[in-house]
């Protein structure tokens, strides 16, 4: 089978490898790999920015989605031919995440999903929803899962608040959907006007240029009359954190995800009190939480919304549209030889 390796760090680097399917153990399920979606997080991994002590080589990606081959002894969770995505910790199965549950994440801690076929746990797979094609599936493991923690669990989203989203990349596009989805209200910021009005189009409410106009907190105050956001997706990291301060409500929440900019500003501490403001760190999320968006999903028949489908020997070129930010929402590569 064929899968993509990544022997030295640099998109340069990778390399399309001939391998062995592993031997199925007692326990484990073989996938029949069919796509896989980028996230900003399997780039940094790839330019060595996530991990640059990683052990090398390493097959990368985190999400994939495909059917079950085969079975080893003792499977009892699916069956082949079932239509599943691993789980981005393969030990979070439930509760909360422990220091043992957050190892073993798929193309980090252990090799990824960018191959033909791919041996998981059991325990570290989940079907996927039966509305959804394999390229619409592959994109839940990470980016929709982060999303939907940011809002339910760390933002306790309820109808009639409002969201602020940052950007329109794979994790922001989804908390949008999700939060319109509950009956909420939606800002959102973004370098380009023409992704905004492709934002407004899947529901946005409002929508700001912060390439134009860096100063959005204060319209996120303008925009909720002067209360601020209930809720902040934080994907942008030190360069956004201390205008999302400013930017959301007393008692409001900001769940913070992202590292996508810098800054060399020192952090507002005393906002953050004054404000009561709830600062809650997202790292992907479990499998029961997954299980609990998959039916969310298919309650609102929720459409991934995926920028572009590469071939699996096009790996590189959807690594550089990521890189480049030109992308609106997620990014596929379509695995197998064709
Ligand atoms: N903690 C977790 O569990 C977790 C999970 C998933 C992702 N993440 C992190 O969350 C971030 C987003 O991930 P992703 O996969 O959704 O990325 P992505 O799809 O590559 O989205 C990136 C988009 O963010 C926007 N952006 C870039 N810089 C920005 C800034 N300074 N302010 C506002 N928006 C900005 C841009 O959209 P526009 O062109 O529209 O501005 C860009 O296209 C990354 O840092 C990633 O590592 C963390």
């Amino acid at each position: 089978m064929i899968a993509w390796s990544l022997p030295a760090f640099g998109i340069n680097s990778l390399e399309q490898m001939q391998q062995d399917t592993p031997e199925l153990r007692p326990g484990q399920v073989l996938i029949q790999v069919e796509a896989v979606s980028l996230n900003y997080r399997d780039l940094l991994v790839v330019l060595g920015r996530y991990n640059p002590k990683m052990h090398l080589p390493r097959i990368p990606a985190s999400d994939g989605a495909g059917v079950v081959k085969a079975i080893g002894d003792g499977v009892t969770r699916v069956r082949p031919g079932d239509r599943v995505c691993g789980i981005f910790m393969q030990n979070w199965i439930d509760g909360r995440a422990t220091p043992e549950k957050v190892r073993g994440a798929l193309g980090g801690d252990i090799d990824g999903m960018l191959a033909e076929e791919v041996i998981l746990s059991e325990h570290g797979v989940i079907r996927i929803p039966d509305y959804l094609t394999m390229e619409e599936a592959a994109t839940l493991p990470c980016a929709a899962l982060t999303a939907w923690n940011a809002l339910v669990h760390a933002g306790h989203l309820t109808a009639g608040e409002t969201v602020l989203i940052q950007g329109t990349g794979g994790v922001s596009i989804f908390a949008l959907q999700f939060a319109k989805a509950m009956g909420a209200r939606v800002l959102g910021t973004s370098s380009s006007d023409a992704k905004l009005d492709r934002a407004r189009a899947l529901g946005l409410d409002a929508g700001l240029n912060y390439r134009t106009q860096p100063e959005w907190a204060k319209w996120v105050l303008d925009q909720t009359r002067g209360q601020g956001a209930d809720v902040i997706v934080e994907v942008g990291g030190a360069g956004t954190f201390a205008q999302s301060l400013s930017a959301v409500k007393m008692g409001g929440s900001v769940a913070q995800i992202g590292v996508l900019s810098q800054s060399s500003e020192p952090l507002q501490i005393p906002l953050i009190l004054h404000k009561q403001v709830r600062v809650q760190g997202i790292y992907v999320g479990s499998r029961t939480q997954f299980e609990e968006m998959n039916r969310a999903l298919e309650q609102n028949r929720i459409q991934p919304v995926i920028d572009e489908i590469y071939a699996f020997k096009d790996l590189p070129a959807a690594l550089l549209r990521m890189q480049s930010g030109g992308h609106f929402g997620k990014i596929v590569v379509r695995v197998g030889a064709a």
